[in-house]
């Protein structure tokens, strides 16, 4: 059960690895690593985790850490990616530990751990996704689905108007190619497109709550996967609402609780296409999740009707005044000459 160690009362005196020196007691510790705020040559900051030694003997579990390094590594080399910078990869002797950039951030807090969500408005919102769906481009452009969006997996430094929120931990990613798509891939999908249901999350799985309803019993997950995820967060932020209160409808969409903030209808809408139960009423990628956002953005609103702006109507309206008083003249000329023959007639006569 992974947690941090403040709640475990852990503490243990420091070690090196490689270059890498830890500095404090394991701050978290899982079945597999412990985690360890360290530091490297030149005083840098980094953070260390460490295979426990029953991991750390056992080579199938070296090969994923490695291949969660390697991860790590290649979507680190994207600046625009929000992600630990990689720095290290070490074996020595019977210790394995994955060094990366120290992030100096607190997780998203979650109302299941007794706190309250830092609600966010809807503007805030859409910033959150933005910097999030720019980080996940990266890492399904590279053929990755991170497969563990939530929020202890996301650290959050509102101070830093740049680059307030990171994606970490990479132990759960799979590299999928195009197998990742669903819609390619559909035949191979466990438990995809059942049926809508009202299927509300239980509180004390957090974890489960964030996957993809197809990933149910282990099953790969997809790209849409990770927007799932990413959609059930973030209408938390929205919302405040803690996870046993979402639940779906009946048209497999996740039913937003009311909240009293103005509300962003566009946002909204995006983040129920973004959850929906089945894989097939989700975005695919992450470029329509980011289209739909700047397309609503700039006042398309799909399903309802379009108003003509006011100045179509004006203009339209001078239009059919002045076509009506042409009209009115022509008419009048031709009546008043009509008028002046029948008078001359007369006089002629
Ligand atoms: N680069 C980092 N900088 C600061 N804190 C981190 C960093 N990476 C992870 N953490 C914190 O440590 C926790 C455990 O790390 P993580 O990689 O998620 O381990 P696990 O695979 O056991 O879940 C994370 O939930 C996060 O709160
Ligand atoms: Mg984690």
């Amino acid at each position: 059960m992974d947690q941090p160690v403040a709640e475990i009362g852990v503490t243990e005196s420091g070690f090196c690895i490689g270059a890498y020196r830890s500095a404090s007691a394991p701050f978290w510790m899982s079945d597999r690593c412990d985690v360890y705020k360290g530091v490297g040559p030149n005083n840098q900051r980094v953070l260390i985790k460490r295979l426990n030694k029953e991991a750390a003997a056992d080579a199938e579990v070296i090969a994923a850490f490695r291949a969660e390094a390697d991860a790590l590594k290649s979507v680190s080399s994207f600046p625009v990616a929000s992600v630990p910078e990689y720095i290290d990869f070490i074996e020595d002797g019977g210790d394995v530990a994955l060094i990366q950039e120290l992030i100096d951030g607190k997780p998203l807090t979650t109302p299941h751990r007794g706190e309250n969500f830092a609600r966010l408005r809807p503007y805030e919102v859409r910033r959150f996704l933005d910097q999030m769906l720019q980080t996940l481009r990266e890492v399904h452009r590279l053929g990755y689905v991170h497969n563990d969006i939530k929020p202890v997996n996301i650290l959050c430094r509102p101070n830093d108007a740049l680059r307030p929120y990171t994606l970490v931990d990479f132990q759960n990613t799979e590299r999928r190619g195009a197998a990742g798509r669903y819609q390619e891939s559909r035949a191979e999908a466990v438990g995809a497109g059942v049926a809508a249901s009202n299927h509300p999350f239980v509180e004390s799985s957090a974890a489960v709550a964030y996957r993809a309803p197809e990933r149910d019993g282990g099953a790969h997950g997809y790209y849409c996967s990770d927007i799932y995820s990413l959609g059930v967060l973030a209408i938390q932020l929205l919302t405040g609402a803690e996870l046993h209160e979402l639940s779906w409808n009946e048209h497999g969409h996740i039913t937003l609780p009311l909240y009293p903030f103005a509300k962003d209808p566009i946002l909204e809408r995006v983040l129920m296409t973004m959850t929906g139960h089945s894989p097939i009423q989700r975005y695919q990628d992450v470029d329509e999740v980011l289209a739909a956002l700047v397309q609503h953005r700039s006042g398309e609103i799909l399903d309802k009707p379009v108003e003509k702006p006011q100045t179509a109507r004006t203009i339209i309206a001078a239009v059919a005044l002045i076509i009506f008083l042409i009209a009115g003249f022509f008419a009048w000329k031709s009546a008043a000459a009509q008028y002046c023959r029948q008078s001359i007639d007369c006089q002629s006569r």
